[in-house]
């Protein structure tokens, strides 16, 4: 027989205690310890795993060679292409992902749009603990979601949804989301650690043992961390990250873990009246409003292996008062400060009473080292009030000594810039390409080419 035997777990950072404390003694945050129930058995042992004798018997195990490789199962096609690719080809039968993103970035509607897609052949279950039946049509409606093989259910008891799971009618269950579950046996609140962990743990053998995809939805904080426990991230076979600003904007989805794919692609979209559309050419959307001001430079930067342009905008203008104020949306705010010190350090440019602000346009989030130069020719551009010739991108990481570093994949960089008719780029020496005007370091690419 199993008894429960408490014990506390820190939803930051999943350090367990005995005891209940106000703030973690492991990571100091306050208030985030939450109950979480262990399973110990009745002679009071904590865990099978500290039983002292060994009774498991020798595993069978075979050459690697001579194992057979399972094939490669149905992938159930979404739909949209790039996020077909993220996933590594569709979601595969048996697999469980998990979608996290912020309130209000599209969730539901992208599933509701892969529901579309896959009952058009396959049958389809959304389970909605969040949203009534009637909520749920209207958008469907909209989406135009109206297969007969597809299937609505307003449900938060995990025990009933992985029993619906098990029973192997459907090829996808979309479960929306894990925040909402609960299990009868746990007394703590949705959401919290225990009841996530154990709901998430539930769902997932059902999927395993009836073959059956199954897609949560998982909300995010605003630091971006999964609301609940980390642990869910580990039990999953895909984590996919729905990024991007709520209104307006792209929005890309990529794979922080992917146990049948590559985590480096992502997949683009645009939301309108009729849902999301994954943008064919972003770089030509991106730039499609531009204006060549000072102060505004085009990177050719990489989202995963895909080439992008987009255009970065600095806005120099003089302190007021006190302290020198940086702000920064789309690039990380400790690079900025840094390119800023290696900035004044490196080339003449005075920036210490200067406000400085970049903008990374069309919501991206940058998180690409080959963006340094062309921030850096950006704030020298508005600080000097002097414009970079209109018909060339930029690339190229920069060092604490202010010199132009080699940068990955130059070639696809290079080509996209051609293809949207750029004549040249400034980037490091490496590069072979003639296409690339070569500069040695940041001074060297200010005077030569920040001077219109
Ligand atoms: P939603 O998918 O409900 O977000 P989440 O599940 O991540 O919380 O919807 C996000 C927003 O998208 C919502 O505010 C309304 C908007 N939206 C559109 O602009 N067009 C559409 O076709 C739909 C369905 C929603
Ligand atoms: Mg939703």
């Amino acid at each position: 027989m199993v008894k429960h035997k408490n014990e506390f777990v820190c939803s930051n950072c999943n350090a367990s205690f005995s005891k209940w404390s106000g703030r973690c003694e492991n990571c100091g945050e306050w208030n985030t310890l939450e109950e979480n129930f262990a399973a110990v058995e009745e002679n009071g042992n904590k865990s099978l795993a500290s039983r002292s004798r060994i009774s498991g018997k020798a595993l069978e195990y075979s050459g690697i060679k001579d194992i057979l490789p399972s094939d490669d199962k149905a992938r159930l096609a979404t739909g949209f292409k790039d996020l077909d690719t993220v996933l590594g080809g569709g979601i595969l039968q048996g697999s469980v992902s998990l979608l996290t993103g912020q309130p209000g970035i599209g969730k539901s509607t992208l599933l509701m749009q892969i529901c579309a897609e896959i009952s058009r052949g396959r049958r389809v279950l959304y389970v909605s603990g969040e949203e009534s039946a009637g909520q749920v049509k209207m958008r469907a409606e909209r989406l135009g979601a109206d297969s007969d093989e597809l299937f609505f259910a307003a449900s938060t008891s995990a025990n009933d949804i992985a029993k619906t799971i098990e029973s192997g009618e459907f090829s996808l269950v979309i479960v929306d989301s894990i925040q909402t579950l609960s299990l009868a046996e746990i007394a703590s609140a949705p959401g919290t650690v225990s009841q996530v962990n154990n709901c998430g743990n539930l769902l997932i053998r059902a999927a395993k043992s009836s073959d059956t995809a199954v897609v949560i939805v998982g909300h995010v904080t605003k630091d971006g961390n999964l609301a609940g426990p980390k642990v869910l991230e580990h039990l999953v076979d895909v984590v996919l990250n729905f990024e991007g600003d709520r209104y307006g904007g792209f929005k890309t989805v990529r794979a922080q873990k992917n146990r049948f794919g590559s985590t480096a692609e992502v997949a683009i979209f645009e939301m309108d009246s009729m849902g999301l559309k994954e943008v064919q050419n972003p770089s030509a959307a991106l730039l499609a409003e531009r204006q060549n001001t000072d102060g505004s430079i085009i990177l050719a930067t990489l989202e995963g292996t895909r080439p992008i342009l987009v255009e970065i905008q600095a806005l120099v203008s003089p302190t007021n008062f006190g302290y020198p104020k940086r702000t920064a949306s789309g690039f990380d705010l400790n690079r900025l400060n840094l390119l800023i010190a290696v900035l004044e350090r490196r080339t003449k440019l005075k920036l210490d009473d200067k406000d400085i602000f970049i903008n990374v346009v069309g919501g991206m989030r940058l998180n690409d080292s080959a963006a340094d130069l062309a921030v850096c020719m950006a704030i020298a551009s508005a600080a000097a009030g002097r414009k970079l010739s209109e018909e060339y991108v930029v690339f190229g990481e920069i060092g604490l000594g202010g010199e132009i570093r080699s940068v990955f994949r130059p070639d696809q960089r290079v080509a996209e810039a051609k293809k949207l008719g750029f004549t040249n780029a400034i980037g490091p020496r490496t590069v072979k390409d003639s296409f690339v005007l070569k500069v040695k370091d940041l001074r060297d690419a200010l005077i030569r080419y920040v001077n219109e």
